[in-house]
């Protein structure tokens, strides 16, 4: 028998779909009244949102048929025309109200200025009731209360009251970054958890400005100052789409994507290619496994992006989605390459382990002590925890620094030095000729090596610790692409006696098969028999180098990518790993003027604040920190 399913199990099939949780109630409450024009939206839940949500705006507000309609399936007052495309409000599908009213007590209370008083409305799991007076004055509240008590598939798969609040807290966030101008509240149980201000677009004359300053600052309020503070600003157009927002230093990353905001026409979506787009970006700036802090809004005409594909509208569809991804990656390298800083979270986070050392781990929270850092603070973010590059053990597996030979040196002649290392084992401190290097560098003036392997500098306000294997082969890897963008590419070096490599048969097939594109970094090599190749010519800027072990490396790098990604990909990750043997490896003392040169090669380069494999090349700590971290202040 087939029959037409009843309006009550139609209801409660969109909400499935569309209500997984209070977070997914609170986004469409929070939509609604967006679309309404409010400018304050202010937030109540408790217990997680399990017994109560809600919704409270300044909007247009309701009538009395427009209420009773608002709570019908498929009733939308945001379709004007009866193409799907044409949408500009967050709302178009008229579902929203209906699905939570099938999975809850929902009271609606609303007045339209229009109109001679307020009204109210509610539902009980899908029992629509009568439209009653009531004495509202403005805008419009919407209640649910017990949220999926006739669903319990659905109660039992909610998570603890904290993991749901923070869900809300979170959605609440992200919604906001679209919407400077709305001010935002969320209240925890009668407490106020949340407070966005609204951003007011006041002057008119600098009315674009305006706009971006706005945005900034409510990124800032819903991020974090960590984060917005030296994030850098984005503002690319191309045609009559544009790319604003905020994309984080390299060095400030996490661990899962999280931290990737993307909004397309101020709705705040999560795309997986968007995603991988502005991990591309990043590329070799980030360590295995990390992800940007990013916050993008991408504004396309209407008819070009199609937001139909996904009952949430969690998901997009573009019309071109190849203009978008170079648009996206374009903004972001520029932004990345036009910085070479390192994140002042990075010198927080050494402050917070020292205080932590000194006082015993743990035996305070930091929040008095800390100035109010959340970077530290309970070790609440990924900061807090050690990131990928703090870990020894991931260090020596990425980084094969005892593989490389002792007798590698720098790429630039000018920077030979002693090859033999006869230097004590613990500090260098040359400054003879340094004290004429000023402080006003943004790196400063070197002021010591310590273990052959980290130069101190001086800066104007604090100290700067670099570790010179990984800014040195930062800075080999961005003089190979640089070459290699030349018309010469890459500068090639004959070897006097070509060397034998008998790198295993995979690695053998790999390498001939990419042959043209090493030839074209300047690694030229031909087959030499069984299992064998031979090595005719390397990069000049390696000098003598480990050819062995970098062929290796190489196939081995091949090999895992070798189908995974382009061939441009390839090159860089191939570069990369050869980068690595022309550098300066750690252990080798270096001289006033070598530090210097070394410091002002890295503020000149690009992409500088991080090595190869994505780990910082320097730490700044400020004096005003370090003051704190003795008591001092
Ligand atoms: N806070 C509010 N202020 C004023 N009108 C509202 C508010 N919330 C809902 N409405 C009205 O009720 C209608 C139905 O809301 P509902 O959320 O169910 O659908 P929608 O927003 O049109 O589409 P969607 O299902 O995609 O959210 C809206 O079109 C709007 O006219
Ligand atoms: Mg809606």
């Amino acid at each position: 028998m087939i029959r037409l399913l009843p309006d009550r199990i139609i209801n409660q099939i969109a909400a499935g779909e569309v209500i997984e949780r209070p977070a997914s109630a609170i986004k469409e409450l929070v939509e609604n009244a967006i679309d309404a024009g409010a400018n304050q939206i202010d937030i109540s839940l408790a217990d997680g949102g399990r017994t109560l949500i809600a919704v409270d705006d300044n909007g247009a507000g309701m009538n009395a048929d427009h209420l009773r309609l608002s709570v019908e399936r498929h009733a939308t007052s945001k379709l004007n025309t009866d193409d799907i495309m044409e949408i500009h409000y967050l709302g178009f599908r008229g579902e929203a109200l209906p699905s939570i009213g099938s999975v809850s007590a929902m009271t609606i209370t609303s007045r339209d200025p229009a109109d001679d008083n307020g009204w109210t409305l509610h539902v009980d799991y899908g029992q629509v009731g009568e439209v009653a007076p009531s004495s509202r004055q403005k805008g419009t509240r919407v209640m649910v209360e017990h949220l999926f008590a006739n669903v319990p598939a659905r109660l039992k798969f909610l998570k603890t009251d904290r993991t749901e609040t923070a869900q809300i807290i979170d959605m609440t966030r992200r919604i906001s970054m679209a919407h400077p101008d709305i001010g935002f509240t969320v209240t925890d149980n009668g407490r106020q958890s949340m407070v966005l201000v609204a951003r007011q677009t006041s002057d008119h004359q600098n009315h674009q400005n305006n706009q971006l300053d706005n945005q900034r600052a409510r990124i800032r309020d819903a991020m974090g100052a960590e984060f917005a503070d030296e994030a850098l600003a984005l503002d690319a157009k191309r045609d009559a789409m544009t790319l604003t927002g905020l994309a984080g230093l390299p060095t400030f990353n996490k661990p899962t994507a999280a931290g990737i905001h993307l909004y397309v026409n101020g709705r705040a979506i999560r795309d997986k290619t968007l995603i991988g787009t502005v991990r591309a970006a990043y590329a070799d700036t980030l360590p295995r496994g990390r992800y940007p802090v990013v916050v993008l809004f991408l504004n396309v005409p209407s008819e070009d992006v199609d937001v139909n594909v996904h009952p949430a509208k969690a998901e997009v569809r573009f019309q071109d989605a190849g203009i978008i991804r170079s648009l996206v990656i374009n903004a972001l390298r520029a932004a990345i390459d036009s910085d070479f800083r390192t994140s002042g979270q990075l010198g927080q986070t050494a402050l917070g382990m020292a205080s932590h050392q000194q006082y015993g781990r743990g035996s305070y929270s930091g929040g008095s002590y800390g100035g109010g850092r959340p970077a530290y603070r309970g070790g609440g973010s990924s900061y807090g925890a050690s990131p990928d590059w703090q870990n020894p053990a991931h260090y020596n597996e990425t980084l094969p620094i005892s593989d490389m030979p002792p007798q590698a040196r720098l790429a630039d002649d000018q920077h030979h030095i002693h090859a033999q290392d006869q230097a004590p084992d613990h500090v260098t401190t040359d400054t003879s000729n340094a004290d004429d290097i000023t402080t006003d560098y943004p790196l400063g003036a070197a002021k010591a090596q310590l273990h052959k392997t980290y130069i101190v500098a001086e800066t104007k306000d604090g100290m700067v610790i670099i570790d010179q294997h990984a800014a040195h082969e930062r800075l080999v890897l961005e003089r190979m692409k640089a070459q290699r963008d030349q018309a010469g590419g890459i500068e090639r070096q004959a070897l006097l006696i070509p060397e034998v490599i008998e790198p295993g048969a995979a690695a053998v097939m790999v390498l001939l098969d990419h042959a043209e594109m090493l030839a074209g970094l300047g690694l030229v090599i031909e087959s030499f028999g069984d299992g064998a190749i031979l090595v005719r010519e390397m990069p000049a800027i390696l000098g003598q180098t480990n050819i062995q072990q970098l062929v290796k490396d190489t196939a081995e790098e091949l090999l895992e990518h070798d189908n995974s990604q382009s061939l441009e990909a390839r090159m860089d990750h191939v570069l990369a790993t050869m980068s690595c043997y022309g550098s300066v490896r750690a252990g080798r003392p270096l001289n006033a003027a070598e530090m210097n040169a070394l410091l002002r090669e890295m503020e000149d380069t690009p992409r500088s604040g991080q090595c190869n494999h994505g780990r910082p090349t320097f730490v700044t700590l400020s004096l005003a920190d370090v003051e704190k971290l003795f008591g001092r202040r």
